[in-house]
């Protein structure tokens, strides 16, 4: 028995996009879905009761850094990854591979797996894909990804075949050496750069090992969003109505509205909390860059629409003072407003879905935020 199940609830008449919801063994969570990230076994500078308080419901751990830091059979040891971090909702975890890619220069890419140094030591290490898999059994994520190369874009048409045939070989390896299916869903991840040909193979190929979830990686790696836009109509017809799709390391509002419209189910991305640190809030007018001088003496809130904790209690001259000032509170306050703001959106996508208006409501929303839409 698979560990997920994907209930499909309603298709929007508008634009196609569904809302569903997806049964895992640490609750029920509604889709699409924006996941914040907590790389390190947290989402930075917030606690897990905070992010109950906004909503959040599944959240991603990393099994590059939690592997290397504190090591996943510490915590195994502890009960697993949702009781080492007091979260008791669903986690899904990446599999290292995009990490492997983006963090460590030196690698070496064999069928075996990866070799390459860590990013700050400099050591030598080793990822396969039953490494992958066995680290992310050991951490006790809900969901876990298989082992896969994110080719750069561009790459030429016989590199990304290649890596994709051998990305194609791993999911399946990876899935021989999962020991947990009914307790944690492994999802392929399906690859193929910028060739329209390449992602239905990937697609297709993914379909027929049967997973119990579709991850769309390669993307949002610097190509213009319409690149993304394509590979997305490319790739998403091919996968099973009933079985979950993810867009990885996707975040900025107008790419979670065009995902959804597109057909996918989860999103997930740093963007909200890294620009939180640097001071620049997400807002229902557009982005705000805390520090400019304009909000010296503005004392309303960060954004006029928001009912976050941030946008009840304060203004956005005391956020730019803590900025200023460099105060970590600062950096937490706008941490929370830029997931509160996310969630917030998705759930307007989801009603926007059920009321089949998610095209109006898209519409309406790029107008505001000072997008064009297309
Ligand atoms: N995160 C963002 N993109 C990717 C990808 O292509 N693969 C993996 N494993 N993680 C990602
Ligand atoms: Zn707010």
């Amino acid at each position: 028995m698979s560990a997920i199940r994907y209930e499909l609830i309603h298709e929007c008449k508008q634009t196609g996009a569904r809302y569903g919801k997806l049964h895992t063994p640490h609750g029920v969570i509604e889709t699409p879905i924006f996941m914040p990230v907590g790389t390190q076994a947290t989402v930075k500078t917030l606690s897990p009761e905070e992010l109950e308080d906004m909503s959040a419901q599944i959240i991603l751990g990393n099994t590059y850094h939690l592997w290397l830091q504190p090591g996943d059979d510490l915590i195994q040891e502890a009960g697993g990854l949702h009781k080492f971090m007091k979260w008791d909702k669903p986690i899904l975890t990446d599999s290292g591979g995009f990490q492997v890619f983006s963090l460590s220069k030196l690698r070496n890419i064999e069928e075996e797996g990866v070799h390459f140094r860590h990013h700050k030591s400099g050591e030598k290490l080793f990822l396969s894909p039953e490494k992958a898999i066995s680290i992310q059994n050991n951490l006790g994520s809900d969901i876990m990804m298989s082992f896969d190369e994110c080719v750069e874009l561009p790459s030429t048409f016989e590199y990304t075949k290649n890596s994709l045939e051998r990305t194609l070989r791993w999911a399946e390896r990876g899935k021989n050496a999962h020991k947990n299916p009914d307790t944690q869903a492994l999802f392929g991840i399906v690859q193929g750069g910028d060739y329209e040909e390449l992602r239905r193979m990937s697609a297709l190929e993914l379909v027929k090992m049967d997973f119990p979830g579709y991850s769309i990686g390669g993307l949002s790696v610097g190509e213009p969003k319409e690149v993304m836009y394509k590979v997305l109509e490319w790739t998403v017809p091919f996968l099973p109505k009933d079985k979950p799709r993810y867009l990885m390391g996707v975040g900025s509002p107008d790419a979670l509205l065009e995902g959804s419209i597109r057909g996918v189910d989860m999103f997930d991305c740093v963007l909200p909390t890294r620009i939180a640190r640097h001071g620049t809030a997400m807002t229902s007018e557009g982005r705000v860059v805390i520090k400019n001088k304009v909000y010296e003496r503005d004392f309303s809130p960060l954004d006029h629409e928001c009912g976050c904790y941030t946008c009840k209690n304060y203004t956005r001259a005391y956020l730019r003072h803590l900025h200023k000032a460099n105060e970590i509170f600062g950096q937490r306050l706008v941490s929370y407003h830029n997931l509160y703001f996310l969630l917030n959106l998705m759930e307007n996508v989801r009603e926007a879905i059920k009321e089949d208006r998610l095209l109006t409501f898209k519409e309406e929303f790029f107008e505001k935020y000072g997008l064009t839409s297309g």
